[in-house]
Parts: C-alpha cells; sequence; structure tokens
C-alpha cells in the first residue's frame, strides 16, 4: 500500500495539540447575533465583527433574495470576461460616494483586496514600510509584491520616519497601515504616517477593515474620522464585517482602480 505523503500534517495537529496552540472551531447553530447559539449553548457574542447586525437585517435580507431571484447567485465568470454585472456596477459607484473617493473595485473579499492590491503597485525593486501588527492579508500581499519589507513597532510612526528617511527617493515606497487593528482594536497612528508620506513623497495606504461603519461621519472610516481626505492614495474596505455581507473593495483615484 502506497505511503501517506501527507502523514507529517497528522503529526503537527498532535504537536499543536499537546501544545495547547490547536483551535477548534466554534459551530454557530443559529444566526450571527448578539445573542445567540454556539455548540448548543446559548451565549452573548461579543466575538463578531458584525458590528451593526446588519447581517440579519430584514432589508438585506430582502434585497439579497431580491438580487437571487432576478440574477441568480453567481456571475458565471471572472470579471475580465463576463462577469462584470450591472450590480457590481453600482456597488463600485455607491462605496465610492460613501468612501468620498473617485472610484472603487470589489474584490471577492478584503483579504484578496489588499493581498490583490499591495502586490500590484510594487514590485521587486520597491519598499514596503509596514506596521508590525498589520493584517496577514497585507504581509502576503507584500511578500507576493517581493517588495524589500521593513517592519516599523506597532504604532510607531517616528520609527517609520526613520526607516523611510534611509530609503531611496528614486524607488517607490509605500506606507501601509491598518486603520483599527484587527486584534487590539487600537488606532493606527494614521495622521503621523500622512505626514510622513508627504514629507518624502511616499504612497499612503489604509487597510480600514474594521473601522468602516464604525468611525467618522456615517461610518466612513478612520481616513474621515481622522481628516485625512485627499491623503490617502489606496483605502482597503470590507463588506464582510460592519457591512454584514462578504467582499472586499479598494477605493482611491481612477487611474489606481482602473490599473486594479
Ligand atoms: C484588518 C483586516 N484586514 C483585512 C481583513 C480581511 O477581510 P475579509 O474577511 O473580507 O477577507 C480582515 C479580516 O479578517 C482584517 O481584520
Amino acid at each position: 500500500m502506497r505511503a501517506d505523503p501527507l502523514r507529517y500534517l497528522a503529526e503537527e495537529l498532535d504537536t499543536l495539540k499537546s501544545q495547547g496552540l490547536y483551535r477548534r472551531l466554534r459551530v454557530l447553530d443559529d444566526e450571527q447575533k448578539a445573542h445567540t447559539s454556539i455548540d448548543h449553548r446559548s451565549v452573548v457574542n461579543l466575538s463578531s465583527n458584525n458590528y451593526l447586525g446588519l447581517t440579519t437585517h430584514p432589508r438585506l435580507r430582502e434585497r439579497a433574495l431580491e438580487a437571487t431571484r432576478t440574477l441568480g447567485v453567481g456571475s458565471g465568470s471572472v470579471r475580465t470576461i463576463a462577469g462584470t454585472m450591472s450590480i457590481h456596477m453600482e456597488l463600485e459607484r455607491r462605496l465610492a460616494g460613501f468612501k468620498r473617493t473617485e472610484a472603487t473595485v470589489v474584490f471577492q473579499s478584503g483579504f484578496a483586496a489588499n493581498a490583490g492590491t499591495v502586490s500590484s503597485v510594487l514590485s521587486k525593486d520597491d519598499f514596503i514600510v509596514s506596521d508590525e501588527l498589520n493584517h496577514a492579508s497585507i504581509i502576503d500581499g507584500a511578500r507576493l509584491s517581493r517588495a524589500t519589507i521593513k517592519v516599523f513597532p506597532h504604532r510607531d510612526a517616528k520609527a517609520a520616519r526613520a526607516i523611510v528617511q534611509e530609503l531611496p527617493r528614486e524607488r517607490r515606497r509605500l506606507i501601509i497601515s491598518d486603520g483599527v487593528f484587527s486584534m487590539d482594536g487600537d488606532l493606527g497612528a494614521l495622521p503621523a504616517l500622512c505626514d510622513v508620506a508627504d514629507e518624502f513623497g511616499c504612497i499612503m495606504m489604509v487597510d480600514d477593515a474594521h473601522a468602516s461603519g464604525v468611525f467618522g461621519t456615517n461610518g466612513r472610516g478612520t481616513i474621515d474620522h481622522f481628516g485625512l481626505h485627499g491623503r490617502v492614495d489606496i483605502q482597503v474596505g470590507t463588506l464582510s464585517k460592519a457591512i454584514g455581507a462578504l467582499g472586499g473593495y479598494v477605493a482611491g483615484s481612477g487611474a489606481l482602480i482602473e490599473f486594479l
């Protein structure tokens, strides 16, 4: 019989369990709500990203059903072939209005938006200056871009400036931070990082996955909260948290969005 070439995975699982690092999935047996049932126990749910309760909002349910009835459950193709639908165009137009940018483009997830964007706008001779607690999708995008990654201590804009100061000005340099950090819930040092970007001519990018719907006027996010409109070149958001559904987006200039 053929030996299982993946048997090391079972061994790794055993190691994780013995080290107390194994993550058991908790199963929701009810809707994603504040009071719900997990693993057949009635609980108060303080861990979800459904910040505004939109996942189960009656109007959103109704609109989702209506779209399914009229348009089906999928686009049937990637966007560049035959999968761009009029509702995608309308969604992007509305998101641009929400974010007060020229344009937006939607992705399958916030993860794909970060990874796809960072890896597209930079290449191997460029530099990424990144907060040490930035989301995993930024780190993956940075690795895919093959740019040199420089990490600064959490929220330390002075350290970011010291790094940027040493970088060659003729290369593209991207400063990137989460707007609200996913694990700690604190805010990125955005005003001070924008100052560094302005001073040295860097590209400024903010992942506002957790801030959109929560901070700023009508939930426009941390760029609005800090009054930084026009100073952040690339904004990423997600529809999977406060908006309650699924999908990610990038907001910025018309040229950035057309390029992506
Ligand atoms: C800071 C941050 N950025 C991006 C993402 C990815 O968003 P999505 O769940 O839409 O893939 C998450 C969510 O896990 C996040 O916490």
